[in-house]
């Protein structure tokens, strides 16, 4: 079933969770967790809400969620606290008999509704057209399951932010082209890295149904699809800028996600793993400026009181969607599967999934 006819059958979360207390839903998740033991999974992406977190088996960044999925073969039961993207990604890398739910399904991402197959499947025989057989595919696993099956389909791979660099590597071995969706600034981030230069670089306009670019064709390597996350495009140069005027000690880390102009203003920058982790291992009294989602900006400054540790944006909103996963969703996910209802499970068709799943395992993989 197409997302849109299942948010159109959705139901509405009955009025009882807004009345019972945040203590009496926690008893209940813990309760229904204690009961069903291994059966259940609660994997949860580090951009949830605490109230979720507190719950979750594991927590991981994308890369990390996506390889404990492919490892967890016993969980009956996988209850993912995340967005609809990696939910359907933990369905594919499991096997038949496990089921993944979604504790809200309009839990979706912005960025991946960005890249629709049609458009991505128009896109491609114009850019054949225009370059031969000379491109390979590459997608974000912040897209949707049939973006990834096209990727699969045409011999590429999904990459997360933690491991762009070596896919966008691998992807020059097989081809002397590649088109990356649908995060124009993590592929252009990371193939500027790679030493190639932003005139080297075409953007797809899916919308226009157009190649922006001011070179002739023959010299773009990278197609970068013009979509982006509304989270981190709110990371600006002036909010940097503005930062090291009022506050010279403070280091700016910030997501790949985030505009190349940002990223390379930045001191660092890197995936949520690599953000996390330089954090923890910087010396206590070090003061920092996150460029990425609240929730986990927040959580860090909790976890390293002995650091100083706020968002770049100060008016930052967290993200949205990754926010629809509440205590109140999750109990009532449990609720009813504790009465045996699957209730927004999350399931991707098998040829979908099985050409999704050779570009993923194309990703998972490699050493
Ligand atoms: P990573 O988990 O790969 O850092 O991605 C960030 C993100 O935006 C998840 O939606
Ligand atoms: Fe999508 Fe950005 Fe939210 Fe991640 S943070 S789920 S990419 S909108």
């Amino acid at each position: 079933m197409k997302l849109l006819d299942q948010l159109n059958q959705m139901e509405r979360i009955p009025a009882k969770y807004a009345l019972m207390s945040d203590k009496e839903k926690e008893k209940r998740i813990a309760e229904i967790k204690a009961k069903f033991g291994k059966r259940l999974y609660i994997p949860g992406h580090h951009y949830q809400r605490d109230e979720v977190v507190q719950f979750a088996d594991s927590t991981g960044d994308s890369l990390q969620l996506a390889q404990l999925s492919q490892d967890n073969s016993d969980a009956e039961y996988i209850v993912f606290c995340g967005v609809h993207f990696m939910a359907e990604t933990a369905d594919m890398l499991t096997n038949d008999n496990q089921h993944v739910i979604l504790p809200d399904l309009k839990a979706g991402c912005s960025m991946a509704d960005m890249a629709t197959i049609e458009q991505t499947e128009r896109a491609w025989v114009d850019l054949q057209e225009m370059f031969g057989d000379t491109i390979l595919p590459l997608t974000y696993v912040n897209s949707t399951a049939a973006i990834k099956a096209f990727c699969g389909r045409y011999g590429g791979a999904t990459v997360t932010s933690s491991n762009a660099k070596k896919m966008v590597e691998w992807a020059f071995t097989q081809k002397p082209r590649l088109l990356f969706l649908p995060d124009q600034h993590l592929g252009r981030n990371t193939a500027f890295d790679l030493g190639i230069s932003l005139e080297e670089m075409a953007v797809w306009d899916p919308i226009e149904h157009k190649l922006e670019t001011t070179r002739p064709i023959e010299e773009i390597k990278v197609i970068l699809w013009k979509g982006h996350c509304s989270v981190h495009e709110k990371f600006t140069v002036e909010q940097i800028r503005q930062l090291r005027k009022e506050e010279p000690n403070t280091k700016i880390i910030v997501h790949p996600e985030c505009p190349h102009e940002v990223v390379q203003e930045a001191d660092l920058n890197g995936s949520t793993h690599y953000i996390i982790e330089t954090i923890k291992k910087a010396e206590p009294g070090t003061v920092w400026a996150v460029g990425t989602e609240m929730n986990l900006v927040n959580r860090l400054a909790q976890q390293y009181p002995e650091q100083t540790i706020k968002s770049l944006n100060p008016n930052m909103c967290p993200c949205l969607t990754m926010n629809r996963i509440d205590l109140d969703h999750l109990t009532w996910s449990l609720e009813l599967l504790e009465e045996g209802t699957l209730h927004h499970p999350i399931r991707v068709d098998k040829q979908t999934t099985k050409e999704a799943r050779l570009a993923l395992e194309r990703m998972l993989n490699r050493p």
